[in-house]
């Protein structure tokens, strides 16, 4: 009963959305262009300065392993996956205004060093940011005193934005291995 009211109902959902592909086609064909407009309005470089959070060890770890390194490369981790959830504070405590949130994985990709593939959205809370994200993607050499990432999207009040991040690290218990960065982002979009 309960599982054919399910399928009623996926049903239902599926067709509503298949017609709406359909009316969009319709009207349109598979492309339309969008009021140029739109795109002439005046574009801003904002700054943003977030403290993100890894903490790795713990009960309340918000950085945590899916993908064990492969243990041939037992000093530089490499193959290890993390998934994050990291706090993003406006001030270097964690204990700070939570602002948002970085969600994504970074990966260990040097056999030979400690650097990382970072992919992460920021999800912002604040304000008019609110439910808006930026999208950063890029390398991030442990070595490097300042680490450079590309902006590569966002939506929200992000849609069509690009930039750059870049990143210290502030703080790093080398005992638990817990890390606060702190990361200044220069970020173009429309306002
Ligand atoms: C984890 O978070 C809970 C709730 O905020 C807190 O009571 C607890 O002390 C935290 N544990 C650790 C190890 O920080
Ligand atoms: C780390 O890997 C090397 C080979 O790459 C091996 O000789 C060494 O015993 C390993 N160390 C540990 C602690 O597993
Ligand atoms: C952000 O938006 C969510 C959902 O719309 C809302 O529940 C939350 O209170 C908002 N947060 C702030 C800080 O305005
Ligand atoms: C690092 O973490 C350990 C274990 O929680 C703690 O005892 C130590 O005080 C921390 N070190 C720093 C510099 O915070
Ligand atoms: C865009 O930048 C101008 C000049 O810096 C500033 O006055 C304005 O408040 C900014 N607009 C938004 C929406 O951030």
């Amino acid at each position: 009963m309960a599982i054919g009211a399910f399928k009623i109902i996926f049903f239902l959902l599926l067709s509503c959305y298949t017609l709406t592909i359909v009316t969009a086609q319709d009207e349109t064909g598979f492309v339309g262009s969008i009021d140029p407009k739109l795109f002439r309005r005046r574009q801003n470089v904002s700054h943003f300065r977030f403290y993100w959070h890894d903490v790795v060890s713990g009960d309340n770890a918000t950085a945590i392993e899916i993908i064990p390194p492969l243990p041939k490369f037992n000093t530089t981790n490499f193959g290890e996956v993390k998934v994050i959830d990291n706090a993003l504070t406006s001030g270097p405590q964690l204990s700070s205004k939570l602002v948002g949130r970085a969600q994504g994985i970074y990966s260990y990709t040097s056999q030979t060093e400690l650097n990382f593939l970072m992919i992460m959205n920021f999800a912002l809370f604040e304000g008019k940011y609110n439910g808006s994200t930026i999208t950063i993607l890029g390398r991030n050499d442990a070595y490097e005193k300042v680490r450079e990432m590309p902006v590569i999207g966002g939506s929200g009040l992000f849609r069509f934005a690009k930039g750059y991040a870049e990143l210290t690290t502030y703080f790093l218990n080398t005992t638990t291995g817990d890390a606060t960065s702190e990361y200044n982002i220069y970020v173009s979009h429309y306002v």
